[in-house]
């Protein structure tokens, strides 16, 4: 009798088990999210948690999907790779929607607008973006760039595309750019004077000045651009529900509530 007993309590341990594991795996579908989380106010660690516009945009749309996100930090430079190859389902990053990368990934709509703008000391020389060339020609364009200017830039991003580029295009030419890993370890550079720049994104710019002292942000737009989710090529049902998610997002007011939030309009 005991024995009978002991084996049917086996059996149901058993069936309770399988039960439990096979609804893991179905019920908790994983939305994998790569980012570079040094990016306030878009992504930036909360004590070990990161938090920011992106992650809780990409909570609401997985929550929207019945899906439990999962947010990976790494370089900025390897998320498109890592969406192209399957290792992550969706970058999103405050990044810029650019023609090269539509050539790599897709991009949902847009959520939200960038502008580079360029951080310096608060006592230097520069005060002003065209300050940094040694002349203009007759169209407008610089001529070259003035000795000694280095600017900093966080690597990979649409930031360095811009600044590597030639003087003529309104870029320092690559000799003059010191890119660094993230856009935290390019505004240290700035503090520590090893550069005499940085231009990166305008609301993680504002971040950088207020948290740290001694530095301002020169007035002007380099550029404007359209931040977007990068979804692999071949995965289109993914981008159309994160479409589809995005626009009740915006329609209901969500979006709007994120992003005043972390950018709180005065
Ligand atoms: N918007 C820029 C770009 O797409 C910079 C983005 C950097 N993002 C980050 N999470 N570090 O290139």
């Amino acid at each position: 009798m005991k024995k009978i007993l002991a084996l049917l309590l086996m059996l149901a341990m058993l069936v309770c088990c399988f039960a439990s594991c096979g609804s893991d795996a179905d019920d908790t579908k994983k939305l994998t999210m790569a980012t570079n989380a040094a990016f306030p106010p878009y992504e930036f660690y909360e004590g070990d948690k990161i938090v920011g516009i992106d992650a809780e945009i990409a909570e609401a749309i997985a929550k929207k999907l019945g899906m439990e996100l999962e947010i990976i930090d790494t370089e900025f430079g390897s998320i498109i790779g890592g969406v192209q190859s399957g290792k992550y389902d969706i970058g999103v990053a405050g990044m810029t929607v650019t023609e090269e990368r539509k050539e790599s990934v897709n991009f949902s709509d847009s959520y939200a607008n960038g502008i580079q703008s360029v951080i310096v000391a608060e006592n230097s020389e520069y005060t002003s973006f065209e300050d940094f060339y040694t002349g203009f020609d007759a169209d407008g364009n610089p001529e070259g760039v003035k000795e000694g200017v280095k600017i900093g830039v966080q690597q990979d991003t649409t930031g360095h595309i811009y600044s590597a580029d030639e003087p003529g295009n309104w870029g320092f030419g690559e000799a003059n750019v010191i890119s660094y890993k993230t856009g935290a370890d390019a505004v240290q550079a700035l503090v520590s004077g090893k550069v005499t720049a940085v231009i990166i994104d305008n609301e993680p710019a504002k971040s950088f000045v207020a948290a740290n002292t001694g530095l301002k942000i020169l007035e002007g737009e380099y550029t404007n651009e359209d931040y977007a989710i990068c979804i692999a090529k071949e995965n289109t049902e993914l981008l159309e529900k994160i479409n589809t998610a995005l626009a009740e997002l915006k329609a209901d007011g969500t979006i709007d509530k994120i992003i005043a939030k972390y950018i709180p309009t005065k």
